[in-house]
């Protein structure tokens, strides 16, 4: 048996709307080997050796560059650090903020993954509500206070404010600021997964939560996956010196150096050649169509009573089914007739979402989104009969 290269696994026939993952056509492997040849002709063996435990200085410093162009002063050095991906900044944060046994707050719906990271670290998630305009941060500040009030230990919160993963939703302004306002109040941490920042389409997102407040305890995440390619393994967080300071220290970075160096060279160069905006300029416009396609195709194909996000950002589209229908009891048949997805309720960390499904648009070509509508439209109608 031939083991895999690859997470991904697609079966023959199968519409696969469920991976969030971004089409292989789209990563950018000749810009990424002009990038990796640059970065060994020009800093020579630095990228191979033991990386230093913040990440490569000249990463840093691209970082800082394109956070402050994209709103706002620069992270001073000394609150930043390269990760190898949110996910892995994710663990890393329950290993420093955590012990196993307290609470982790958490937007429902939210990236389902990240809170298996979570409860792999033995923490109990609780779910705070959201809407259109994203979490309700009253909602967040009442919890909070109830269990602090029955002597739980509530570890943090975590959100994904902006193009959030399922439902596409961005915290608004005034949110952000409620929500950074909260954490400097209670002491909170907030974490702000920012996977999708940068995939904007048609209006650049809010400025982060961790800008509305830059003393409160808001620790802000961003990945390479989703702009660049996933199999970099590579990230970064912003958060108060501190925690930066604790993760930097830690026996896994000083026994190992820091994480996944050679590929942050690697990314550093793809930077310094000035690919990296270029490339992000792309996908955006390609990601925007592909968006477009699958909106008009479930305005032709689903019944009049299904409703959905407008996906402003981001890879997913998130629908709503009419009552009764359950969107994990609908899989099944949806499989069955070529098409799938992830049902709503694996998003919410404590029930609820059974009507919803999530529809990612970021894997399939156009002429796959309009058939996987129009045979999703089929089942649902079926269903309803
Ligand atoms: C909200 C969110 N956070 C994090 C990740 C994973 O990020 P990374 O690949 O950098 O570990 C994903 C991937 O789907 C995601 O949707």
């Amino acid at each position: 048996m031939q083991l895999p290269d690859l997470q991904l696994s697609l079966r023959q026939g199968m519409i696969e709307f469920g991976w969030g993952h971004p089409d292989p056509a789209l990563l950018p492997a000749e810009g990424l080997a002009r990038a990796a040849a640059h970065a060994l002709s020009a800093h020579g063996a630095d990228p191979l050796g033991y990386g230093a435990e913040q990440g490569p200085g000249r990463l840093v410093v691209q970082i800082q560059a394109r956070l402050a162009r994209a709103g706002g002063a620069p992270p001073p050095a000394e609150r930043l650090m390269i990760t190898g991906g949110a996910s892995q900044a994710l663990d890393m944060v329950c290993a420093q903020l955590s012990r196993p046994g307290d609470v982790a707050l958490v937007e429902a719906p939210s990236y389902h993954l990240a809170q298996r990271i979570f409860r792999d670290r033995g923490l109990r998630l609780v779910g705070v509500p959201a809407d259109a305009q994203g979490l309700h941060v009253d909602a967040a500040d009442a919890l909070l206070a109830t269990l602090r009030e029955r002597g739980e230990r509530v570890a943090f919160l975590y959100t994904v404010a902006t193009f959030n993963n399922p439902s596409g939703t961005t915290l608004s302004a005034e949110r952000r600021g409620g929500l950074a306002a909260l954490a400097g109040r209670t002491g909170l941490p907030v974490v702000e997964d920012e996977a999708y920042g940068e995939l904007w389409y048609d209006v650049p997102p809010p400025p982060p939560v961790a800008s509305f407040a830059p003393d409160a305890p808001v620790v802000r995440l961003g990945s390479f996956a989703k702009c660049l390619a996933p199999g970099l393994r590579l990230g970064w967080m912003q958060a108060d010196a501190d925690l930066v300071a604790r993760c930097v220290g830690s026996g896994v970075l000083d026994s190992g150096g820091g994480l996944n160096h050679f590929t942050a060279h690697v990314v550093a160069a793809f930077a310094e050649l000035g690919l990296l905006d270029p490339h992000i300029e792309g996908l955006r416009s390609a990601f925007a169509a592909r968006r477009d396609t699958l909106l008009a195709a479930l305005a032709r194909h689903l019944p009049a009573d299904c409703t959905w996000n407008p996906a402003l950002g981001g890879f997913f589209v998130w629908v709503r089914l009419p009552a009764p229908l359950d969107a994990a009891a609908l899989l099944p048949a949806a499989e069955a007739a070529g098409v799938s997805y992830l049902p709503g309720a694996r998003f919410f960390p404590d029930g609820g979402g059974a009507s919803f499904l999530r529809l990612s648009f970021s894997l399939l070509p156009p002429d796959q989104l309009d058939e996987g509508a129009r045979r999703l439209g089929r089942v649902v109608r079926a269903a309803l009969r």
